[in-house]
């Protein structure tokens, strides 16, 4: 079995067709038979039911689909990571999400620019998922995103957690109320914004305080925390999450496009949403921007590298945020890259 074979299967399997792959990998029609039976003869394995049109894979072949087409974006990484070891980027490439240009990003570029006179810093606007791949294909040396990741390539830093604020229409009747509930808010139409969806079954409860119950109180509190969780568990958009956590459904959503949709929609009086505090700058005339009682309804926000290879620059990148969290007096835990 060789790497051609492989990569010809993949073609083959991806396009369900031999013609388009043929175009795809500019390899002849009779090339991509000839190594597709030879890896079939080598695994002695039916991969592709060739009587179907669109060609289908067969259950095992679909199993070896899986399996290569991971391997091999694993390989490409690997080569492109070998490649910027010997010659890394001159300049820093920076991935981020557009909620966080509104907080402190741009003052984070400005100390790190003026700190680091000698690199040229390029920004690029990439969603949170994305900015993985793009980490991987070298196209970003570091992410800024508002979602944790487990993929082995990665390793992240939790720089802080940022409130969450209300943002409401100023006509609407909870517009003035300082400290907000998200039971109070359950009736009101509740704007979704964000594409990503979270991973399933996150379980962010503590049992810090579990030590001083008796055993009831434990048992019950573990079967009430096991219905919120099962509610938690199915919900994976993020601020339905949020409402989830406390047990609420909100009575009426609707979904749109991008932050700036949502907000555009409260400033017309459409319905309300909750945005991370750095957002209360936008359409100050038309919104209201509240507080919520609720500590833990926050939005990380992550600092993303490559594990095995992190740009020289991106302490120095570190650094400049850690500053601007102490002048500002931003609380937030110190970390280090592994
Ligand atoms: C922040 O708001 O904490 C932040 C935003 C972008 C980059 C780094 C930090």
């Amino acid at each position: 079995m060789d790497l051609k074979q492989l990569k010809a299967f993949i073609a083959v399997a991806k396009l369900q067709s031999f013609s388009a792959a043929t175009q795809a990998t500019g390899l002849s029609q009779p090339t991509l038979s000839r190594l597709l039976k030879q890896l079939e003869r080598d695994l002695e394995v039916v991969l592709i039911d060739r009587y179907h049109r669109p060609l289908q894979l067969t259950t095992a072949g679909l199993f070896f689909y899986d399996k290569i087409s991971a391997l091999l974006i694993e390989l490409d990484a690997v080569t492109h990571m070998t490649q910027r070891l010997s010659a890394p980027s001159k300049g820093l490439n920076i991935g981020f999400v557009p909620s966080v240009l509104y907080g402190l990003l741009p003052e984070v570029i400005a100390t790190f620019k003026q700190q680091n006179a000698d690199i040229e810093v390029t920004l690029k606007d990439i969603s949170s998922y994305q900015q993985i791949e793009a980490l991987k294909s070298g196209e970003i040396d570091v992410g800024f995103g508002r979602f944790a990741h487990q993929d082995p390539w990665i390793q992240q830093i939790l720089l802080r957690h940022e409130r969450y604020l209300v943002a409401l229409p100023k006509a609407h009747a909870l517009a003035e109320v300082k400290e907000q509930r998200l039971l109070d808010l359950a009736n009101s139409h509740l704007i979704l914004y964000h594409q990503t969806h979270l991973p399933g079954l996150i379980n962010t409860d503590s049992t810090a305080d579990d030590t001083s119950m008796s055993t009831r109180d434990k048992s019950a509190k573990q079967s009430a925390k096991s219905a919120t969780n099962s509610v938690t568990d199915s919900v994976t958009e993020p601020l339905l999450y949020l409402f989830a956590q406390h047990g609420i459904t909100p009575l009426r959503t609707s979904k749109v496009s991008d932050l700036q949709v949502a907000l555009g929609l409260v400033a017309a009086g459409e319905g309300i949403t909750l945005v991370p505090a750095s957002l209360q700058v936008m359409r100050t005339k038309q919104i209201s921007y509240q507080r919520l009682i609720h500590e833990n309804v926050t939005s990380p926000i992550y600092l993303h590298t490559l594990k095995d290879f992190t740009h020289p620059k991106v302490s120095d990148l570190l650094t400049a945020i850690y500053e601007i969290y102490e002048q500002r007096g931003i609380t937030y835990r110190r970390q280090q890259f592994v």
